[in-house]
């Protein structure tokens, strides 16, 4: 069965020092490759002729799992951006006195560290040192000894065993150059103002307690019905004649030339003007830019309307990463 494509965790737009356009191209560019070359990587198992060589058996093996790493470890690391909050005097790179953190981390890191400086001080000094290579720093969480500490996790595949990840710093070049060019150090010193501590409390408090790492979708919910960008693309193909309306508000569209290639730009502000332009007997699939509210809201209406209506997860966001077309949108609209 393929991996799908997961929506973005984080509001890109809503983050202090990390553009929307980095972090949205890291999401679809990097992230979205790493989904669809491990599907790549899947089917070549799966159609594996055991008559090949044991040695090409085992290099795919390598591909996969550093691939399910990469997913993995992307998904994680969108998830836990997002909770900035004005950084404070002591909220620079290295203070002893940094007080972003949250009291409920600051007990729950002394499972593993003396206190929270010591922790961050090896977290940063960690990530400093991948500045001129590449590899992911992670704070993990031994089931086995009831301990946190922090890996370096490189080529995706590195992982203390029986342990599950909290928080995830990607420190590959891609993750801050457009950015920050060379300057890891700004890049670290940002992404700890960027911390989303509920979601790595969250975790935590799961990990603890032997449960799963909790489901971060933002677009999930069960009360609007909703759709995959797979699903859509499924939909697409088998001729139903879905009518997809891509319902980016306006002053985002004014930023983006494109949008999903056989898709119709309708402002999600005047649906009463639209509405009526619909097929009234054909499904509705309407997305948004990452599926967190707009598409859901525009959704809820045309489902109020009697119209069969679903919103795309991750909108055009999630459909680019999966490798979606896209089309320039018509000059008019
Ligand atoms: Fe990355």
């Amino acid at each position: 069965m393929p991996y799908e494509i997961a929506p973005i965790g984080v509001r890109a737009s809503l983050l202090s020092g990390l553009s929307e356009q980095m972090v949205v191209g890291h999401y679809e560019n990097h992230y979205g490759k790493a989904v669809r070359a491990l599907n790549d990587v899947g089917r070549e198992l799966a159609a594996f002729d055991a008559a090949a060589p044991p040695n090409r058996l085992g290099r795919l093996k390598q591909e996969e799992l550093s691939l399910l790493g990469s997913v993995t470890l992307h998904e994680l690391y969108f998830a836990n951006l997002g909770g900035y909050r004005r950084a404070g005097p002591n909220s620079g790179l290295g203070r002893p006195d940094w007080r972003e953190v949250p009291d409920d981390f600051t007990q729950e890191i002394t499972a593993g560290f003396a206190d929270t400086d010591t922790w961050r001080r090896e977290f940063t000094a960690m990530a400093q040192s991948l500045a001129s290579g590449s590899g992911w720093v992670v704070l993990t969480w031994s089931r086995r000894h009831k301990r946190f500490l922090n890996q370096i996790a490189t080529d995706h595949t590195q992982a203390a065993v029986d342990s599950a990840p909290v928080l995830v710093l990607d420190m590959y070049e891609h993750a801050y150059q457009m950015d920050f060019g060379a300057n890891a150090t700004a890049y670290i010193d940002t992404f700890f103002r960027n911390i989303n501590w509920e979601v790595v409390l969250k975790r935590i408090k799961a990990v603890r307690e032997n449960q799963p790492l909790p489901k971060e979708d933002p677009s999930w919910t069960t009360n609007v019905p909703s759709l995959s960008v797979e699903e859509l693309a499924a939909q697409i193909a088998d001729g139903t004649g879905v009518q997809v309306i891509d319902a980016r508000q306006r002053n985002h569209m004014s930023l983006h030339p494109d949008l999903m290639a056989g898709a119709t730009w309708r402002d999600p502000d005047r649906i009463e003007e639209w509405i009526g332009e619909l097929a009234p007997n054909k499904p509705v699939a309407v997305y948004c830019a990452w599926g967190f509210d707009v598409g859901r809201n525009v959704t809820k209406t045309l489902m109020e309307r009697g119209i069969d209506a679903r919103f795309v997860r991750g909108g055009i966001s999630a459909w680019y990463a999966a490798g979606g077309a896209r089309a320039l949108k018509p000059t008019a609209g």
